[in-house]
């Protein structure tokens, strides 16, 4: 399903099977938490215990990227599965055509990100036709994501604002509308959201970040037309957003980086990105895809794209 972030690989958080088929077909290596969406603060709190604060926070921020880490209610009929036994829950409100349907349906869908564990998410149908060519599932053509990276994970705990994920949601809204001082989870320190693996968001290419000269026959992912020194070409150079503009650089991250990569070259060297704003969670993810990890084996073969694309802006709003 698309959301305003990226497209989520979704199914029904009540059912077990449906949802352990979610990591089958995800090849999540463990189970790993996922995030129960939801059409409204409403049927949010039959699943969670919203405090005052996170109440307010998804007052304001619902419809929207933000999710937010709570306590589990007790009558919560959501699978374990989708918390991996943990005692809280991870809820968010998506807007769009996801809303529309988990209201339809009634009843929230637990979706990770639509890519196989590891690798780059997606934002657009195409991409999560290819990734999952072959699997028995239906794609719900909503555009390309107007956000383009994951949600801002927040936690109120013990008086303070935990950011456990950086997203398009901020530090400074956050402390804003809450009231209350903003942490960020340091990369690597306790885990607090599970999935937040060194590395991750992965191509197959090497990723260099924070670049001033790109590597011989290496492929150039650019910011504000920085031009560092390198072999141009025009199908190997992209850049996130020639004017510099973080949100049409968080836009376009997800695409870029899977088009560079299929070119199948060594590298992708990528131009420095101011650490503000909507920076930092765009750093996050590009440092994440460059950490070290064992060489990956499998060679993803662009497949055809799956007939079974359906199109969601026909049907309703759409994103
Ligand atoms: O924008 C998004 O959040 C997208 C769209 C589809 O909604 N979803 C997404 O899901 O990014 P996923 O599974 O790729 O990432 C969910 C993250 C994981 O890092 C997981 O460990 C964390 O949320 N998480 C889930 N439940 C948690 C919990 N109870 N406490 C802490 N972290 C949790
Ligand atoms: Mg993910």
């Amino acid at each position: 399903m698309p959301t305003e972030t990226v497209y989520g690989l979704a199914a029904d958080a009540t059912s077990g099977v449906a949802v352990a088929k979610i990591f089958e077909v995800k090849k999540r290596p463990r189970f790993n938490p996922l995030i129960a969406h939801v059409s409204s603060l409403e049927m949010a709190r039959a699943y969670g215990v919203f405090d005052a604060v996170s109440t307010r926070l998804a007052e304001h921020f619902w419809p929207g990227p933000l999710t937010l880490v709570v306590n589990k209610s007790s009558g919560s009929n959501i699978h374990d599965l989708v918390s991996a036994g943990l005692d809280t829950i991870a809820i968010r409100c998506p807007g769009g055509s996801a809303r529309q349907m988990i209201e339809a349906f009634g009843r929230p869908l637990a979706a990770p990100s639509a890519n196989l564990s590891g690798k780059v998410s997606a934002t657009t149908a195409r991409h999560v036709a290819i990734e999952f060519a072959g699997e028995d599932i239906l794609v719900l053509d909503g555009g390309a994501c107007n956000v383009g990276i994951e949600s801002t994970i927040a936690r109120v705990m013990d008086g303070k604002i935990k950011v456990l994920r950086t997203g398009s949601v901020t530090e400074k809204q956050l402390a804003e509308y809450s009231g209350l001082p903003v942490e960020t989870e340091e990369t690597g320190a306790e885990i607090r959201a599970p999935g937040m693996l060194t590395s991750h968001y992965a191509p197959h290419s090497n990723v260099i970040v924070n670049c001033n000269a790109a590597l011989a026959g290496a492929a150039i992912l650019d910011f504000g037309n920085q031009k560092i020194s390198g072999d141009y070409q025009f199908q190997s150079y992209r850049d996130l957003s020639p004017n510099g503009d973080l949100r049409e650089a968080a836009v376009n991250l997800y695409s870029y980086l899977r088009e560079l990569d299929e070119l199948g070259r060594d590298d992708i060297c990528v131009a420095a990105i101011p650490m503000e704003g909507l920076g930092i969670a765009i750093n996050d993810r590009l440092a994440r895809a460059a950490a070290p990890r064992s060489r990956l084996t499998d060679n993803m073969a662009i497949a055809p794209i799956s007939e079974k694309i359906i199109d969601a802006t026909t049907s309703g709003e759409g994103e």
